[in-house]
């Protein structure tokens, strides 16, 4: 009995591995789809060669390097290594560092990481992310710490739990809700004197990136005539994908590495979404 007993409970366990590992496949397939694609998390934690092009071999080691006024950040190590990594942290403790900003101990995640936007991130696309970081190869690189000349916030609010993602069949709202997760806006808000997003211009563009590409300046995706009023909904997927009209390549740091991953219906979603921002001059500024 006490045998037949533990072969049942050992079939019982089976099968739920069985169903577990099922769901399991499915949430890093989709975190695969979001961190090659939207998400780009490796946009900022993967280093860059010198010419400016992401080194995809060394994974999402640690990465760029923000040297601004008011901060010098470096992106840290998210592979799975347990000394140098996120190896030690569980899913709870990912989660509360991607989504509010806190580390396990306590301390808070800077700038430019955007937590802002990743507090809309539903609880299932941060399950997927969470899932496809722990099946990443470990790669051991001591990432150096960052050093703020400005008080980071205490916190970035109340804790993040229950989010749910819009409908893809609610087009414009579930590309907002792409943009957020794929912190388009981080890039082409204008910023105020002390670094802060001026969120009433939002997509007005006018941020200045320096880097081994020289300059470049995130444009103004509103429906302006210094925008995307004029463009096609082709033209904006191109470029989304980094093509401008001619044929032009535009600059890093925009993630088209990882956008040009984006399927049809989701860029389709987004650039909806580009259309309904108020119009809005050039920097927020007229
Ligand atoms: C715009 C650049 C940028 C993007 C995009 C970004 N990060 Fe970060 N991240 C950073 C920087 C810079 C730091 C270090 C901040 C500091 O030192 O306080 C950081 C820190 C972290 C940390 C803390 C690690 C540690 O050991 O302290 C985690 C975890 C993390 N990021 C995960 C992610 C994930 C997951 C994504 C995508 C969903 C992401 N990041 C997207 C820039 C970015
Ligand atoms: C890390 C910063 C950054 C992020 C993130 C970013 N962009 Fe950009 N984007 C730029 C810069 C800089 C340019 C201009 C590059 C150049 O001039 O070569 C640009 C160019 C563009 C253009 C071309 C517009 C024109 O007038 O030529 C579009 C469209 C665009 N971005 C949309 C997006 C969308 C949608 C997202 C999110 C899915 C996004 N960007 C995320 C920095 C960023």
């Amino acid at each position: 009995m006490a045998i037949f007993l533990r072969i049942a409970a050992g079939l019982f366990l089976l099968s739920q591995i069985g169903v577990s590992s099922g769901q399991e496949q499915a949430r890093i397939a989709r975190g695969k789809y979001l961190m090659e694609g939207v998400v780009a998390c490796g946009n900022c934690h993967i280093a860059r060669a010198e010419n400016g092009v992401p080194v995809f071999s060394k994974g999402l080691s640690g990465g760029m390097v923000f040297d601004e006024p008011p901060f010098k950040a470096y992106a840290a190590n998210i592979t799975p290594d347990p000394e140098t990594g996120i190896g030690k942290w569980t899913d709870a403790q990912l989660g509360k560092a991607i989504r509010e900003g806190v580390r396990p101990d306590g301390s808070i995640i800077g700038p430019p990481m955007p937590i802002e936007f990743y507090r809309r991130m539903s609880d299932a696309d941060l399950a997927a992310i969470i899932a496809y970081l722990r099946v990443q190869p470990p790669v051991k690189n001591v990432v150096r710490r960052s050093e703020y000349n400005i008080p980071l916030p205490p916190s970035y609010g109340p804790a993040v739990k229950g989010v749910s993602a819009p409908s893809p069949r609610e087009t414009i709202k579930y590309g907002r809700y792409l943009a957020d997760i794929g912190h388009c806006m981080e890039c082409h808000t204008p910023r105020d004197e002390r670094g802060g997003l001026v969120l009433t211009s939002l997509g007005a563009g006018g941020q200045v990136f320096k880097g081994p590409w020289g300059e470049s300046v995130a444009r103004n995706l509103t429906p302006h005539e210094s925008g995307l009023k004029s463009w096609s909904k082709e033209e904006i997927a191109q470029a989304i994908r980094g093509t401008g009209k001619n044929g032009m390549h535009y600059k890093p740091p925009m993630a088209f590495d990882w956008y040009k991953n984006i399927s049809g219906a989701d860029m389709n979603a987004l650039v909806a979404y580009l259309g309904s921002l108020r119009p809005q001059p050039f920097g927020g500024k007229e």
